[in-house]
């Protein structure tokens, strides 16, 4: 998208608060990698997508510092609970100060450790879930985590345009690398599911949301 064009729609979007730009600038000061986390303007979708939502249960795959699941986690009722699943142990200390710091953290329970581990233990009725972590693992959490899934519920994945490397060659190209194809191959493999509607948004990285199908629901 065109930079004054994009910079048109983050001006005409609810500002962050003053915790959230505090935290924002944390991240920059604090991590060596500032520029893996979500912005400002992806985690207000986040927020806003929670708040329709209103989640009793939901799950983010990849935390980071945390500025993804401050955003998920405003939209969780009181009595719900967002688990964040981190593999970055290094990360722990700022993911508690920024949920601290959002007035969030008692209705969000960290998990260090891996994805895959960590998501058959969660229960089923996920009302929103969010994959922001290891591509080469997409595909394992895509099909752990949809039969958790609350019919209605939404499932997200980021960077499903992969920084347009998706379109560089075909799903069967073996030049094309690993991740890539994983990628190109969940796309596919989503569009054509019949349990989810879906739309994949050129938004950042691209972001794929898919709605879980309720019973009887037709295309
Ligand atoms: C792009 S960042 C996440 C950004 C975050 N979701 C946000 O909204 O700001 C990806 C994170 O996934 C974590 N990660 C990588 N592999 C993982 C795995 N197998 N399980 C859980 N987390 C993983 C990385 O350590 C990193 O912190």
């Amino acid at each position: 998208m065109d930079d004054s064009i994009f910079k048109y729609c983050e001006d005409h979007t609810s500002q962050p608060s003053a915790e959230i730009n505090d935290i924002y600038r944390s991240i920059a000061l604090h991590t060596a990698m500032p520029h893996i986390s979500s912005t400002p303007y992806q985690g207000q979708l986040l927020r806003l997508l929670s708040l329709m939502v209103r989640p009793r249960l939901a799950v983010e795959v990849g935390s980071f510092a945390g500025f993804g699941a401050v955003h998920i986690a405003q939209g969780i009722p009181e009595d719900g609970c967002l688990h964040i699943v981190e593999a970055n142990e290094e990360y722990e200390p700022l993911i508690t100060e920024h949920l601290q710091q959002a007035h969030v953290a008692h209705k969000v329970q960290l998990h260090i450790g891996q994805g895959a581990d960590v998501i058959p233990q969660l229960p089923d009725g996920i009302g929103l879930a969010f994959v922001d972590a290891d591509k080469l693992n997409y595909e394992r959490y895509y099909d752990l985590l949809l039969p958790k899934m609350a019919p209605g519920g939404l499932l997200i994945f980021d960077n499903m345009l992969w920084y347009g490397r998706v379109m560089e060659a075909a799903e069967t190209d073996l030049r094309c690398d690993r991740s890539t194809r994983i990628i190109q191959a969940l796309n596919s493999r989503i569009t054509a599911d019949p349990r989810v509607d879906n739309i994949l948004l050129p938004l950042r990285d691209g972001l794929m949301i898919c709605r879980v199908r309720e019973d009887g629901e037709k295309c």
